[in-house]
């Protein structure tokens, strides 16, 4: 059985004084006061907020086997690196920057790194920079400035922050700033980035501004992953013209 409650869908109280819910109710005074697992209950819902979840195209992945096993041999070595002591290298703020060519590993990796950090139980949220964005915007509709900086102050709090696909996406100078809000914030507290774009320094500039970029670039090993799109190279194929 799980720790879940009759059919609350809410994990039970570890201290059995509530009913699930993180208050105790005092029915005689038709009052309800903060139960002890409340701060833990608190404590999951702000992360389970963030989008912690390795794609099903990349769960599993291993440096043992295809496709990672092919893929360039300096590259892997510095995942690996990376990885071997991925607490000492997220506590240290240091962080990935994947860029090249489509289809060549970039997100691949990442997500590789993603799940050993979230193996070790580490916090993680990984997002497409689009996605992230989108949800940043929710954060405004109709809602209170306080949900937004929550958000945002989850985002710089999270031990990993794995952003995919920069620059994708057409930008405007509201998109930018909260990119750069975030970065920024991360930035200053030394907390660990991962990101991957096809874009090139200067094309990456122009797309997210060169304080943002120029902050990442100190924050993150550069990882360049160039070469044919492995996605086309169906197995058996002729890859040439
Ligand atoms: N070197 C490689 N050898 C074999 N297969 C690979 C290699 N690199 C990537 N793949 C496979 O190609 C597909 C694309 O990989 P991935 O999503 O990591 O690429 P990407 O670099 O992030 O591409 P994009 O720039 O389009 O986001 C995946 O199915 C992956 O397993
Ligand atoms: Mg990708
Ligand atoms: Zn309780």
């Amino acid at each position: 059985m799980s720790a879940a409650s009759g059919g609350s869908g809410l994990p039970a109280c570890p201290y059995g004084l509530c009913d699930g819910s993180g208050f105790v109710e005092h029915e005689a005074l038709r009052t309800a006061t903060p139960c002890q697992c409340r701060p833990a209950r608190i404590a999951r819902a702000r992360t389970r907020s963030l989008t912690s979840v390795i794609p099903r195209r990349y769960r599993g992945v291993s440096f043992d086997r295809a496709p990672v096993i092919d893929m360039p041999r300096a590259q892997i070595a510095v995942v690996r690196r990376y990885v071997r002591d991925i607490s000492a290298s997220l506590d240290a703020g240091r962080g990935l920057w994947l860029f090249g060519d489509v289809g060549t590993g970039k997100t691949t990796l990442a997500m590789l790194v993603s799940q050993s950090a979230l193996e070790v139980g580490r916090s993680v949220a990984i997002y497409s920079l689009p996605r992230l964005l989108a949800e940043i915007r929710t954060t405004f509709d109709g809602s209170s400035e306080r949900s937004y900086t929550a958000l945002l102050d989850r985002l710089t709090e999270v031990d990993l922050l794995h952003v995919d696909d920069v620059g994708a996406e057409r930008s405007s100078p509201w998109v930018l700033e909260q990119l750069y809000a975030i970065v920024n914030a991360r930035y200053e507290e030394e907390r660990s980035m991962i990101i991957t774009t096809n874009l090139e320094r200067e094309a990456l500039c122009e797309q997210i501004t060169e304080r943002t970029v120029s902050r990442l670039e100190e924050m993150c090993e550069v990882l360049p992953l160039f070469g044919g799109d492995a996605r086309r190279v169906t197995y058996g194929a002729p890859t040439g013209p």
